[in-house]
């Protein structure tokens, strides 16, 4: 049976799911269209992608810069863009963030639109309007909050997704429902080899999951003033594993995410028989769980975090598996729950 489009809005932006990538042209802009993709993307798809100018990065963290950002905008010149103008970017997350930075820059803000063909990108990054760059080292240290217009979906593109970035996207997925959902937690437990297998109903239902978490969010909070702050559960630690280690961001946030579990126990928050069930799915899903060595350099990446406040941090911890908590934690405090439990 033909799945039944399915469409929300977030903070104005409208989010299709199943919608094909070959309809794409459906959603351009009457002025000049432009696209913006990675070179894997544009080998899959490239021939549903023509008739339009194509703007190609490279793939990987290290071309979410400045620099790809200046070279977009001078294709952008070169292609005459103009406030008319609209771009979409087709890609995983790295294609988003640097095509919603770019048009959101460019002139002090153009069209743009998502179509994201990384699980990651679908169930995460595409959504909630936070664009960012890399700068010497610290991710997403410029950006902007910018919904784009829309953000469409098509499933099956993922069925060209390498093993190692399915098993990436999982993790975005499994901080869904620990931050938010107990069903959604209790539904990939019992349906991780299916997700494994990107079987289509399972992926279908936790994006949609993943999504409706994201705009509850963000529609609360766009700027992360408060509650957004809960999205990076798992991050404080994981974008310090992903600087210092070079470990993918989805594998990071993993152990980022048994870190926080661990200090969530250690503060007397989540029992010990919940934190070993996330710790076991990560696992299952083949996600890393293993707290690395180390840690006082752990702990030095942590304290340049752009989310420091003074001398303590916004920490997201669980009180239970659905539940969380943003506390405020001083540097000293988790510096000493970190080296109990390494
Ligand atoms: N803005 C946000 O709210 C937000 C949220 C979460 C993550 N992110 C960012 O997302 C980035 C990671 O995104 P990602 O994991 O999608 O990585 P990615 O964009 O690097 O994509 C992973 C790889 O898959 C390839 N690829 C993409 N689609 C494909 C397809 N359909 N078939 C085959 N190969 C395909 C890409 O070329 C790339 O090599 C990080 O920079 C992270 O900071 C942003």
């Amino acid at each position: 049976m033909k799945p039944q489009k399915q469409v929300y809005f977030i903070k104005g932006c409208q989010i299709i799911l199943d919608e094909p990538l070959r309809n794409f042209a459906n959603y351009l802009g009457d002025g000049k269209n432009v696209i913006i993709t990675d070179e894997n993307v544009l080998r899959f798809y490239g021939n549903l992608l023509s008739g339009y100018p194509i703007i190609t990065i490279g793939s990987g963290e290290r071309e979410k810069t400045l620099n790809t950002a200046k070279k977009i905008y001078q294709e952008f010149l070169k292609l005459g863009l103009d406030r008319s103008s609209f771009v979409i970017g087709v890609g995983g997350g790295i294609v988003c963030d640097i095509t919603g930075f770019a048009a959101s820059t460019f002139m002090r803000g153009i069209r743009f639109g998502f179509v994201p063909t990384t699980l990651l990108a679908q169930a995460d990054a595409s959504i909630g309007g936070k664009n960012g760059v890399n700068l010497n080292g610290f991710k997403n240290i410029v950006g902007t909050f910018t919904q784009p217009e829309f953000v469409f979906m098509d499933l099956e593109v993922l069925k060209t997704l390498p093993k190692r970035e399915r098993i990436n996207g999982m993790s975005e997925i499994v901080k869904y429902s620990l931050i938010g959902s107990f069903p959604m937690f209790d539904f990939i437990e019992k349906n991780w080899r299916d997700l494994l297998l990107l079987k289509r109903e399972t992926v279908r239902k936790i994006i949609i999951d993943s999504i409706r978490i994201k705009s509850r969010i963000v529609e609360i909070d766009e700027k992360e003033g408060g509650e957004r702050r809960k999205l990076n559960f798992g991050h404080t630690f994981g974008h310090a594993i992903e600087k210092l280690y070079r470990i993918p961001h989805g594998k990071s946030v993993s152990i980022g995410m048994v870190l926080a579990s661990r200090i969530s126990v250690a503060r007397g928050m989540l029992s010990e028989n919940d934190a070993s069930r996330i710790e076991t799915l990560l696992h299952n899903l083949g996600l890393p769980t293993r707290i690395p060595k180390y840690v006082s350099k752990l702990m030095e990446v942590v304290k340049n975090d752009k989310k420091r406040k003074g001398d303590s941090i916004h920490f997201v911890l669980l009180e239970e598996i659905g539940k969380s908590k943003i506390t405020e934690i001083s540097y000293k405090e988790l510096e000493e729950y970190i080296n109990d439990l390494c």
